[in-house]
């Protein structure tokens, strides 16, 4: 069995480092905030929606943004933008690489249709367009995995938002730094297990294939963050889904003994769910029981957006105790890095 609270084990496969850029993830979003404080780019009056360019662990800067914006934000995860891109959009074109192509192409769409823009990167391809064309560019320190720099790309992104006058809501920072803190503490690596949540959750989720069910416009982008982080630190498949609507078709999928072994479902709730939503987990847990291992999270924090960063926080640790129990480096992500060479190389 491996022990998650013998420092050598973690340090036999955390090779990169991974559980140092966790514990230092609250210190990153107060960062994160200062950097947006400072950037004060400018953004015309009369901005009615918001496109954010990004992918993977970048694109969670506009799930951050789209769910608190008082705008509709839509995040494009694609070499083109959407038909309605245009008159009162702002572009925010974010790559932690700055190198990753369909982020560069959006960008490169929308000035090319003169929509005000600004890019977030630690350098890269974006840095110098952004440079030639004359739009602000925010940089954020390199030498991180992108997905491990959320704090620098999403809290930058909502500060800057926030000073736009495009949140809808009041962001307390301190109280937000606090959370992540509250989770830090219950969740890092000197916490033993016994005393650990994350630590036994990712227990329970080994060796099976994690479902992360959130709630609409609520822990969807939770939900999406777990699943991305399972995949991406842990190395094995995880999937994820939204309530309602997963009501309406997925619940389906549980019905054959045979084909629901090996999954596990996790419920990511917080405060802010509908009074609906709520009550759809409950009965959910219930009709799984005794065929799907389930399990149902709550959030730390008081605020909508400490109960959705620091549920995201904690996941982050789930996600890197699971690749430990899967003896396995979190760090690297060798397949996307092939993968981006071969595409480029052709
Ligand atoms: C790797 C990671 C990826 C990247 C994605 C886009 O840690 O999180 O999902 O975020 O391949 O690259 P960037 O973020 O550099 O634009």
């Amino acid at each position: 069995m491996t022990e998650l609270d013998e420092e050598r084990q973690l340090q036999e496969y955390d090779k990169g480092g991974m559980i140092a850029v966790i514990e230092a993830y609250p210190d990153q979003c107060r960062e994160g905030i200062a950097l947006g404080d400072g950037f004060r780019p400018e953004i015309p009056t009369g901005v009615d929606k918001v496109i954010v360019c990004g992918m993977g662990g970048s694109a969670m800067a506009g799930e951050v943004a789209r769910r608190f914006s008082r705008v509709p934000v839509f995040v494009n995860r694609n070499y083109t933008l959407p038909s309605f891109a245009g008159d009162g959009t702002l572009i925010i074109a974010v790559s932690y690489s700055g190198n990753t192509a369909e982020t560069i192409s959006g960008l490169d769409a929308g000035l090319r249709a003169r929509i005000p823009a600004f890019a977030v990167s630690s350098g890269g391809k974006l840095e110098e367009i952004a440079r030639s064309h004359g739009i602000p560019h925010l940089r954020v320190p390199r030498g991180y995995q992108p997905r491990a720099a959320m704090g620098y790309l999403a809290l930058s992104v909502l500060r800057v938002l926030a000073q736009a006058g495009l949140l809808r809501i009041e962001p307390d920072w301190e109280e937000l730094i606090h959370a992540l803190e509250s989770v830090r503490d219950a969740s890092r690596a000197a916490v033993p297990e016994a005393d650990n949540p994350a630590k036994q959750l990712a227990r329970s989720l080994y060796g099976r294939i994690p479902l992360f069910y959130g709630t609409a416009g609520n822990t969807d982008l939770v939900a999406m963050r777990w699943k991305t982080q399972v995949n991406e630190n842990s190395k094995q498949p995880a999937f994820w889904n939204v309530i309602p609507e997963l009501n309406h078709n997925e619940i389906v999928g549980f019905s054959d003994e045979r084909l629901r072994q090996g999954l596990s479902c996790v419920f990511l709730k917080n405060d802010y769910d509908h009074p609906e939503n709520r009550a759809r987990i409950e009965i959910m847990h219930e009709l799984l029981h005794g065929k799907v291992p389930a399990v149902v999270i709550g959030a730390d924090g008081r605020s909508e957006l400490s109960q959705v960063l620091s549920q995201i926080h904690f996941g982050d640790y789930v996600s890197y105790y699971l690749a430990i129990l899967n003896q396995i480096d979190p760090t690297p992500v060798e397949l996307i890095e092939s993968f981006k060479r071969r595409m480029s190389a052709r």
